[in-house]
């Protein structure tokens, strides 16, 4: 039977401040080499304290065929993840880049082969593979963290500050998610959208992303029951792939999810309502609004993953014991010069060098997880979930 977990010492942050040994490189590896690899790729390549000594792909030659697009012909290529990790003795990290499917097993296999781990989000497809990776994680003593580039984005910092500022009072209600009118992505293959390499959908595409927006700002509470259900009325469309220009058998290789939608009662009191579409009639679902005993915030819809918001937040208030029309913009603020990218990777790369925690921790991941696989269980068995975080 399944146990709760009651401590997760994800909620700490670490305040320390630790120097970083910009002499000492770091041997890096890249497990699957696809689009997401690249910009890995990209933000590794400006740090000069990171030797790319590795990378594998199930498809024979892709990796060859990456390392000499990024002008690494020398470094050695494998043809998977295991092959990899069995071959190379002195790795300090790798990157797991791999469809969603495989991120568990992935980073499994790096932690007991005692090497850290950044690995892309979705953290996995089901809330029993995440905690399967935590306890390989905790094992193994190494740092594992999540994709999460948005959390360096300076306007996505903004809601959390003005959140965890008191400002809004205490938050009893959030609406989040969003999606595109039309964007099931399959530019360079199906990968996103056949069961067996993606497993989920629009949730794990760009869902995960919301839910990290909202759930980062107020601390990460722990989701208690989940009431959702998924569908796929756009991806099990001849004429949706028609209009795309895409083969009629997308139809069958579709196994995801294109929406997803829930109701999440959070720890503290606090209701979660959250959507998400690949694809739907209608341009957005909605802005994202954080509703408080004091203040409530809106940010403008927002695709999340590249850590934009759609416009300026305003915060509705009362001012002088009125709230006639009171309320305040806080205008959008520009991105850091290297950008999310770069800081997602440095960040993490800092914590091995310096024995820091991981930037974006597993153990506030699990409850996005958590809720991810609460819709997909609820709309299966077409009822409320109560959510069981499994023993680490
Ligand atoms: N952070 C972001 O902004 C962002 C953007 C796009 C994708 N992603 C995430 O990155 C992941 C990959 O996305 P993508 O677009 O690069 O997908 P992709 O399908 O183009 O690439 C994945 C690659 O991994 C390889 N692979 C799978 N299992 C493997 C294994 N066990 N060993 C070695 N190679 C293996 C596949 O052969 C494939 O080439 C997804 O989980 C996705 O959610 C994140």
């Amino acid at each position: 039977m399944a146990k709760t977990v009651t401590s997760l010492d994800a909620f700490k942050e670490d305040q320390s401040v630790r120097t970083v040994d910009t002499s000492r490189k770091l041997k890096v590896a890249i497990i699957g080499t696809g689009w997401i690899a690249g910009a890995h790729m990209a933000e590794y390549k400006k740090m000069p304290d990171v030797e790319i000594v590795a990378a594998a792909d199930l498809i024979p030659g892709k990796a060859a065929g990456f390392m000499k697009a990024w002008e690494l012909p020398e470094a050695r290529c494998y043809l998977s993840c295991h092959e990899l990790l069995e071959a190379e003795h002195d790795l300090d990290a790798v990157s797991v880049c791999t469809y969603n499917t495989q991120h568990a097993p992935c980073a499994i296999d790096a932690l007991e082969h005692g090497v850290n781990v950044l690995l892309e989000k979705p953290f996995t497809v089901t809330l029993e593979e995440a905690a399967a990776v935590m306890r390989a994680e905790k094992k193994s003593g190494k740092i594992l963290s999540i994709g999460f580039q948005p959390r360096f984005n300076p306007n996505m910092q903004m809601v959390k500050k003005i959140v965890q500022s008191g400002e809004l009072g205490d938050i009893y209600y959030i609406q989040t998610g969003g999606g595109r009118r039309r964007g099931i992505p399959t530019p360079f293959g199906t990968t996103f959208i056949q069961k067996d390499t993606a497993g989920i959908g629009a949730m794990g595409d760009i869902g995960c992303y919301s839910l990290d927006m909202v759930l980062n700002a107020i601390g990460y509470p722990k989701p208690l029951t989940v009431t959702g259900f998924t569908s796929n009325h756009f991806g099990k469309s001849k004429e949706y792939w028609a209009a795309e220009n895409k083969p009629e058998s997308y139809v069958d290789l579709f196994g995801v999810d294109d929406f997803a939608g829930g109701f999440i009662r959070l720890e503290g009191g606090i209701m979660l309502d959250f959507r998400i579409a690949w694809a739907m009639n209608l341009d957005t679902s909605g802005d994202t609004i954080i509703m408080g005993t004091k203040a409530s915030l809106r940010i403008p819809s927002t695709e999340c993953w590249n850590g934009s918001i759609g416009g300026p937040m305003t915060i509705y208030h009362d001012v002088a014991g009125t709230s006639v029309g009171v309320s305040t913009t806080v205008p959008m603020l520009p991105n850091t010069r290297e950008g999310e990218f770069y800081h997602k990777i440095r960040s993490f790369l800092d914590a091995i060098k310096t024995g820091g925690a991981a930037p974006v921790p597993s153990s506030q991941i699990i409850y996005n997880q958590a809720i991810i696989d609460g819709i997909v269980r609820s709309g299966v068995e077409g009822r409320e979930i109560k959510v069981e975080i499994p023993e680490i």
